[in-house]
């Protein structure tokens, strides 16, 4: 999978994507059809059990990166710049993408934010790193915001985000991630822009949809938001197994004589 393809996707094929943070997962998704594999800072979350996506560091996002690199035969590797990483100035933005691509294996880099990274991300592009936008709800804000609540309620607000695109589409975004924003609002971005919007929380009329496996999967079961459904629930058979597990080794019936050597 490659940019170029994606870009082509457009208004064609439904474009899929899917968080992935390690080789194990990352391989399986891959070979299920999935065409982005992202490696999103919420690795902060799922992987790290932080409650923000701000701690995590270029050098965890690159270490996790290199083993989602190795599963994906297919789809294409994107990796999230981390909160601190792009915001400082342009020239370490564009020092540090270069740095994750060079060191991770990626494909492309994502960045959250609108006008006020649009000249990094120009700057990265020339400097051939495909970027991935993000606008909406930017996790890495929530300070700023105080939440994980829907953006662009208001249409002055819904403006901003529509000229905010039409920057990161111009500066040469090859596709960008809406996040929790109303489904009206997703369409008019998506018809505004002429790269694929990927939605997340943010309706049926985006060129695409993302989602973090670990929740549709199931695996979070008490995380429940409005847009996450839950194609699978494995952290059932997942108790189920790991309860059996330490029961069958309390009562010595694991390993049996045909488990051993
Ligand atoms: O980090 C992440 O998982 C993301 C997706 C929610 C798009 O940015």
């Amino acid at each position: 999978m490659t940019t170029t393809r994606i870009r082509g996707m457009k208004g064609v094929d439904k474009i899929t994507m899917l968080t992935s943070y390690d080789y194990t997962l990352a391989r399986l998704a891959d070979e299920s059809g999935v065409e982005i594999l992202l490696v999103g800072d919420s690795a902060s979350n799922i992987v790290c059990g932080n409650q923000y996506t701000l701690p995590i560091t270029v050098d965890e996002m690159i270490f996790l990166t290199k083993g989602v690199v190795r599963a994906a035969q297919h789809a294409l590797v994107v990796v999230d710049m981390p909160f601190g990483s792009y915001q400082v100035n342009d020239d370490e933005a564009v020092r540090n993408a270069i740095r994750m691509i060079k060191e991770s294996g990626a494909d492309a880099v994502k960045l959250e934010g609108g006008r006020e990274v649009a000249d990094a991300i120009r700057r990265m592009v020339v400097a051939g790193v495909p970027v991935c936008g993000h606008l909406g709800l930017t996790p890495q804000s929530v300070n700023q915001f105080g939440g994980y609540g829907l953006r662009a309620k208001e249409e002055a607000e819904a403006e901003k985000l529509i000229a905010d695109a039409k920057l990161l589409d111009a500066a040469g975004c090859f596709c960008i991630v809406l996040e929790k924003i109303p489904a009206a609002l997703a369409e008019r971005v998506t018809k505004a822009v002429s790269c694929p919007t990927i939605g997340i929380g943010a309706g049926a009329g985006t060129d695409g949809q993302v989602l973090v496996l670990h929740d549709m999967l199931g695996l979070n079961e008490g995380f429940k938001p409005k847009f996450l459904r839950q194609f699978a629930h494995l952290a059932e058979p997942i108790h189920q197994a790991v309860g059996d597990y330490v029961k069958a080794v309390k009562d010595a019936s694991f390993p049996s004589a045909e488990e051993s050597y």
